[in-house]
């Protein structure tokens, strides 16, 4: 059955053209660097060898974000319900969803799980499930981040308004994807706030955006959580 994002995969550029989106980051590299940085640190803050890691994407896209983190950790795999956006990336150990509630591997499979963008596509009553199945598929001790946009925060509104495919999105707040984290069974669940500042600041005064984390205004946000 054909996904959403099948009818956008050819043109992923051209639909995410937004002029505030652009005055944040030229060629929108910078988002993936700073969750990257994000997902690196927070690892680490955990003690976590990060060479030891398999890391599964759900709803990787175009496999942005896998191939930054690819250099450091143990293995990426990526899977996403739409088969045109998983063409773009055939460098990348990937498997479509067939079925967008059900993850297609074994239970226990993977150190590390990523959802960036994701959840606003889909719909509020198939969260628990995508969520539970996180759980499932996560190795216990496993991290779960989930990153989306801030629906607090004005310009991301805006730029969610403005861009054709996120026409049928639905923004959640943070406080929303703790309830789905928590109602899977993670624990240690940990927010933190980012993308206050566009890349050229932010390359200047990356401790402003560390001192505001916990202020939930910033254009992001990232919920990671830890499976017992
Ligand atoms: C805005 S894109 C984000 C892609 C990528 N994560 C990124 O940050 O560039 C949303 C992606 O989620 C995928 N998606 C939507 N619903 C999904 C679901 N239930 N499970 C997995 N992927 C899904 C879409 O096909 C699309 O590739």
């Amino acid at each position: 059955m054909a996904s959403e994002f099948d009818q956008y995969a050819s043109d992923y550029e051209a639909m995410q053209k937004d002029p505030l989106r652009h005055s944040f980051s030229k060629d929108g590299t910078f988002f993936f660097e700073r969750k990257w940085l994000l997902i690196r640190s927070y690892l680490a803050s955990l003690g976590r060898d990060l060479s030891n890691v398999s890391w599964l994407d759900i709803g990787c896209g175009k496999g942005e974000l896998l191939r930054l983190g690819r250099p450091e950790v143990a293995s990426i795999t990526g899977c996403d319900v739409s088969t045109a956006m998983l063409e773009l990336c055939p460098d990348i150990a990937s498997r479509p969803m067939t079925d967008p509630e059900r993850l297609p591997f074994p239970d226990q499979s993977f150190d590390l799980l990523t959802a960036v963008c994701v959840y606003h596509h889909v719909a509020p009553d198939g969260r628990a499930a995508l969520t539970r199945e996180a759980a499932r598929v996560l190795r216990p001790g496993g991290v779960f981040a989930i990153i989306e946009h801030n629906p607090l925060n004005p310009a991301t509104r805006l730029i969610v308004r403005r861009l054709p495919m996120d026409r049928h999105a639905i923004l959640l707040g943070s406080w929303e994807t703790r309830r789905w984290l928590r109602a899977a069974g993670f624990v240690s669940l940990d927010t933190t706030y980012f993308l206050y500042l566009p890349e050229k600041p932010f390359r200047m005064f990356s401790g402003l955006e560390t001192a505001l984390k916990r202020v939930p205004l910033g254009g992001q946000y990232a919920v990671f959580a830890r499976k017992q």
